[in-house]
């Protein structure tokens, strides 16, 4: 099965000419290796003109985040519709980043159910600030999950990818171990399973934090996961290339 790579390039480059460059070198990239799907997520204003003229293939864009009404007096934000207008198909949700920002599990809720009516997929972000020796990391994350998730989220599983992103992991200079990412996936789709059924067996979950060229090909193979969601790395043409042809030979 193909891996699914989201570029989550945060607010990097500086310029849409880098930003083109950036771009290019990824399409190229994903072209030459067939294991591979990306998702590439820039900063909202180089969405429309990466995104023009790009047919479907195995480059797709995805914004870094949406607001959960349909439009009106919400300066700064940005609407589904308006992502989808830009070609996106993705929306990632509830970044650690954005977390530490204020926004809360409801939130993130109301914006899984926005994406999912206005015909985009979200990759609803969920993880712990820290890891303790005891079992609250699988407490929190059913949490973010039961609150995160609507019961009409819970019909359309087959549309919601979920990302594991310890926030402990991410920026840092050490990936969490795949079969610490295994035990999580198991317990993900245990969780949902409960709650919604069967279909909550086959959620797609990528993992997140510190993923490079050298730890993507044991996390894809042991973590139990579909893909994964890489910050740094992505906007490195030569880190990227290096991970994603780790993801092609897993
Ligand atoms: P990182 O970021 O790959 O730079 O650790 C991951 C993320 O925040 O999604």
């Amino acid at each position: 099965m193909k891996s699914l790579i989201v570029a989550n390039w945060k607010m990097n480059p500086k310029t849409y000419k880098e930003a083109k460059k950036l771009f290019d070198e990824t399409k190229r990239l994903t072209g030459l290796l067939k294991g591979v799907s990306v998702v590439v997520c820039p900063p909202a204003v180089f969405l429309r003109s990466l995104a023009i003229g790009q047919r479907a293939g195995r480059i797709s864009f995805g914004a870094q985040n949406v607001h959960f009404e349909a439009q009106g007096s919400y300066t700064g934000e940005i609407s589904v519709a308006q992502v989808k207008d830009a070609k996106a198909a993705y929306a990632i949700i509830g970044h650690a980043e954005r977390r530490a920002m204020g926004e809360t599990n409801y939130d993130v809720r109301k914006k899984v159910d926005a994406a999912l009516v206005g015909g985009l997929t979200p990759i609803m972000c969920i993880g712990e600030k820290e890891r303790g020796h005891g079992a609250e990391h699988f407490e929190l994350a059913r949490e973010q999950l039961r609150v995160g998730l609507s019961e009409d989220a819970g019909k359309r599983l087959s549309k919601i990818i979920i990302a594991y992103e310890p926030v402990w992991a991410i920026g840092a200079t050490k990936a969490m171990e795949p079969r610490q990412m295994h035990e999580m996936a198991i317990f993900i789709r245990k969780t949902l399973v409960e709650r919604f059924g069967e279909a909550g067996h086959s959620i797609k979950i990528l993992y997140g934090g510190s993923v490079d060229g050298k730890n993507a090909g044991d996390m894809l193979r042991n973590g139990d996961v579909t893909g994964l969601l890489v910050g740094r790395v992505s906007v490195d043409s030569q880190a990227f290339s290096e991970l994603l042809r780790a993801c092609a030979e897993a």
